[in-house]
């Protein structure tokens, strides 16, 4: 049986597969090729990180598909129910990439608290002839430990990210219409763990009480921003705001203005409205730390990612 990963998957699951007999092929196909590629050659899975869409035209154009599989959690490019209505599985991996996306977030805070973003940007250029009055510039650095984090989201990743953050000495709030407390658990070398138990807090509590705010959102059904004008004019002044969920949860137009007028210090965004080719005035903006859609970008997440696709495929073909 053949299985084509249009973009990419880890050894770990290309061997797991293979080791039952799948012909696993790893090349990228053209968005526009797909269809006759996958007819042609006979697929009978197709695995799509972000970049590759799964459309409705695509699932009635390929009638030989079995099963449509995730690497990684946000299935905004698949067209999920109307694959399932036509008898096709569709699988993710909504476990394998908590840590790193957590750890993402935690990069993007440090370099938001400390300017290493833009200092990164000029040290190389006038390192050598500015080195003190750069200095200058960066010498109002702020310390997480004792701030609060707001988290909007608090599945596997918003919970994953508050254990950093609790690990920090961060005070956490989170704000999720699901989910009303979590137990998270923080990993301390040599001990067995302590675990902390947060309630989540109403929209409006999280908005006016939080000095970094992090995202852990999927696409929205309705295309709207989770964070828009009317919510950012709730926030304390100078807040940092750090979006690697979905592209447009933050509203894009709305950050910047924000940004200009200094009413939110500096944001990080490792995710986009148009990508892949993302708003150059958010590219150029030096209040913000960028990323190229990077969360789940890790040795050890992929790994997890392919060894869960590969599990779940061999239980789903039962061979
Ligand atoms: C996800 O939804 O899993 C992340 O956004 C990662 O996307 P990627 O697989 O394209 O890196």
């Amino acid at each position: 049986m053949k299985i084509l990963a249009n973009d990419g998957i880890d050894n770990s699951g290309k061997l797991a597969l293979e080791a039952k007999g799948f012909e696993v092929i790893i090349e990228t196909v053209k968005q526009e090729n797909l269809i006759k590629e996958i007819n042609n050659q006979k697929y009978a899975a197709l695995l799509v990180r972000s970049a590759t869409t799964v459309r409705k035209e695509l699932i009635d154009a390929c009638p030989e598909l079995k099963l449509i599989g995730r690497g990684g959690v946000g299935m905004d490019n698949i067209d999920v129910e109307y694959a399932r209505s036509k008898g096709i599985k569709v699988i993710n991996t909504p476990g394998a990439s908590s840590q790193s996306v957590a750890e993402l977030v935690f990069s993007h805070l440090f370099s938001m608290a400390r300017f290493l973003y833009d200092s990164n940007k000029h040290m190389p250029v006038s390192g050598l002839s500015d080195f003190g009055k750069l200095k200058k510039k960066y010498a109002k650095g702020i310390e997480l430990r004792g701030k609060t984090l707001g988290i909007i989201g608090f599945g596997r990743i918003g919970q994953s990210t508050a254990s950093y953050a609790l690990g920090c000495g961060m005070n956490v709030i989170a704000y999720d219409p699901f989910v009303k407390e979590a137990n998270i658990k923080i990993q301390i070398a040599g001990t067995e763990g302590v675990s902390v138990k947060i309630s989540t807090v109403g929209m409006e509590t999280l908005l006016t009480s939080s000095d970094f705010i992090s995202l852990h959102v999927p696409k929205q059904a309705n295309g709207n921003a989770v964070i828009g004008m009317e919510e950012i004019n709730k926030v304390r002044q100078g807040v940092c705001i750090v979006n690697a969920a979905r592209g447009g949860v933050v509203d894009e137009n709305a950050l910047i203005q924000a940004l200009n007028s200094g009413k939110i210090a500096h944001a990080a965004l490792d995710v986009f409205e148009n990508e892949p080719t993302p708003s150059e005035a958010l590219l150029k903006h030096p209040k913000i730390s960028l990323t190229p859609h990077i969360g789940a970008a890790t040795l050890e997440a992929q790994e997890r990612i392919g060894e869960e696709l590969a599990e779940q495929i061999i239980e789903f073909f039962n061979v």
